[in-house]
């Protein structure tokens, strides 16, 4: 558990490209003020409490506040930027090394304005998101994190070479891509989907990992069709009946956020972190919002392509190692066994042009979700060891292109790449 959670590993590299021409007004930005939350909310009751720790699930502030195995929000956690790396900072009340002491206002200021007490913060943190977020929920979740016990844990957050680390280059990031608005219920739609849309694009931040980035890091117009961090490939959330959840029932989309698996799918890598470190945590009424939310966004448009010919010489291949590896567990219909092993066709995973996800679980293998709603979790093995590039490339090609699946070939040289890329280990077969 820990490279994924470099979200906006992307994010933070074009950040600084972003900030070098706005130097300027970085400089003004600094002491820019920005409106006050309403005052009053907070009351430190028990209630308000418990209500701030649901909050902090449905924000996933423990993905990267908390090391794994390590003492509860108090930070450390390393981002890895192709710039060197950003720490997820120190929150619980000690006072030297953590946000003891710190008003409602600061805290604030920095969950929803992106300003933390040494200047802009690195955009790692998504405040890009949670500056959605209600005053009750800030106050909430403010009135919890005050009760989280002190931790004396010194973090170095800024390990940036020069200028990468000059914080004020970030103000042009943010002229670039970071509303500073609070939500607003998308007129017309019922008070259902307006909750699943607050919870999706404030505390929610789905669209960190499930919206393509451009160059500079901010998201593309074309949200939630789809993004890639990190060796995975988060795929695309619209009703596309291809590459989206088009084939989802509201049911399946409920069960895969409550237990990490659906009739289609089993959650693995930054997705599994996020079940079980947040959605499980959400009531059923939430969950149900979420997949209402969803399911009424635009399809997206990714054309499906023609599939490749079962006589292709590398679905031919792509067969014999599926039939020899694969199949005692998916199926030789690509079924799989419901809630336990994914069914690879009608598995939009496995339909999308980008096949990242694909060769890291299958390269590497996944440990099943591990949630109250499915305690044992079954595994995927890794096949790094067991296959040659072009063996695992065929087998890919070959379920990309079955039962009435189509998607792109999977080259030799993209496994090899992903080897690569992963840190997988070496065939032994050579
Ligand atoms: C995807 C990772 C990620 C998530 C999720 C996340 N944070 Fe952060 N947070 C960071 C990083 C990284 C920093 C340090 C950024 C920097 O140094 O510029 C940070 C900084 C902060 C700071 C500023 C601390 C300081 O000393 O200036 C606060 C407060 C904070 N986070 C609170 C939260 C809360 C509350 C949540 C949940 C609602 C949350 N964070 C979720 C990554 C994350
Ligand atoms: C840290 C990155 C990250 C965040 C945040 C995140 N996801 Fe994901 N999500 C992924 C990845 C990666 C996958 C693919 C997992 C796999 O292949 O097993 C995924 C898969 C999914 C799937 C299954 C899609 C399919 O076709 O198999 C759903 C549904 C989903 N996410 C919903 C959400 C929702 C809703 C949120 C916000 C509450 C969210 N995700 C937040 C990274 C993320
Ligand atoms: C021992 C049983 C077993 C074998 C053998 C096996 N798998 Fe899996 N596979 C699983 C399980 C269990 C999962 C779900 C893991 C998770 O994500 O939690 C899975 C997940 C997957 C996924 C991801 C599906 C998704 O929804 O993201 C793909 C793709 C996949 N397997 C392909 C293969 C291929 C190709 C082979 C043969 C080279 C293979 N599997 C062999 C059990 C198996």
């Amino acid at each position: 558990m820990s490279k994924f959670k470099t979200v906006a590993a992307a994010v933070i590299g074009c950040a600084i490209i972003g900030g070098v021409g706005f130097i300027a007004f970085a400089q003004y930005g600094e002491h820019k003020s920005f409106p006050a939350i309403k005052a009053g909310l907070l009351t430190g009751d028990t209630a308000q409490v418990q209500r701030g720790q649901y909050v902090a699930a449905a924000g996933d502030c423990a993905a990267c506040h908390t090391v794994p195995g390590g003492q509860t929000y108090a930070g450390g956690y390393a981002l890895q930027t192709p710039f060197g790396t950003i720490k997820a900072s120190n929150i619980t009340q000690d006072a030297d090394t953590g946000i003891g002491g710190w008003s409602l206002e600061q805290f604030d200021k920095a969950v929803r304005h992106g300003v933390g007490n040494h200047g802009y913060l690195y955009p790692a943190m998504p405040y890009n998101a949670y500056t959605k977020m209600s005053d009750q929920d800030i106050a909430d979740l403010y009135a919890y994190i005050k009760t989280v016990p002190a931790v004396k844990q010194k973090v170095v957050e800024n390990e940036l070479p020069f200028p990468f680390n000059q914080r004020m280059l970030l103000a042009g990031w943010n002229l670039l891509f970071f509303k500073d608005e609070r939500f607003a219920a998308i007129p017309g739609v019922s008070p259902l989907v307006s909750r699943g849309d607050y919870l999706v694009n404030g505390p929610g931040h789905c669209a960190a990992c499930h919206t393509a980035k451009n160059l500079l890091g901010g998201d593309v117009a074309e949200t939630f069709q789809g993004g890639t961090l990190q060796g995975w490939h988060a795929p695309d959330l619209t009703p596309n009946p291809h590459t989206g959840l088009g084939k989802w029932k509201a049911e399946d989309i409920v069960s895969y956020l409550k237990t990490g698996t659906s009739r289609q799918a089993a959650a693995a890598g930054p997705m599994l972190e996020a079940v079980e470190n947040s959605t499980q945590y959400l009531t059923d009424d939430d969950l149900h919002a979420i997949t209402a939310y969803l399911q009424q966004l635009p399809a997206s448009k990714a054309a499906v392509p023609v599939a490749v010919q079962s006589t292709d010489p590398q679905m031919v291949q792509g067969r014999l190692v599926f039939e020899s590896q694969c199949e005692a567990c998916h199926t030789s219909s690509g079924a799989g066994v419901r809630q336990m092993i994914p069914e690879l066709r009608n598995n939009a995973q496995v339909n999308v042009k980008d096949p990242s996800s694909l060769l890291n679980v299958v390269l590497k293998g996944a440990d099943g979700p591990i949630t109250a709603g499915n305690p044992t979790g079954a595994g995927m093995p890794r096949f790094d060891w067991k296959l040659a590039d072009e063996d695992i490339a065929a087998v890919q090609t070959y379920i990309r292109n079955s039962w009435g699946n189509s998607a792109s070939k999977v080259t030799a040289e993209q496994v090899k790449a992903s080897r690569a890329e992963l840190g997988a280990k070496a065939w032994l077969g050579r």
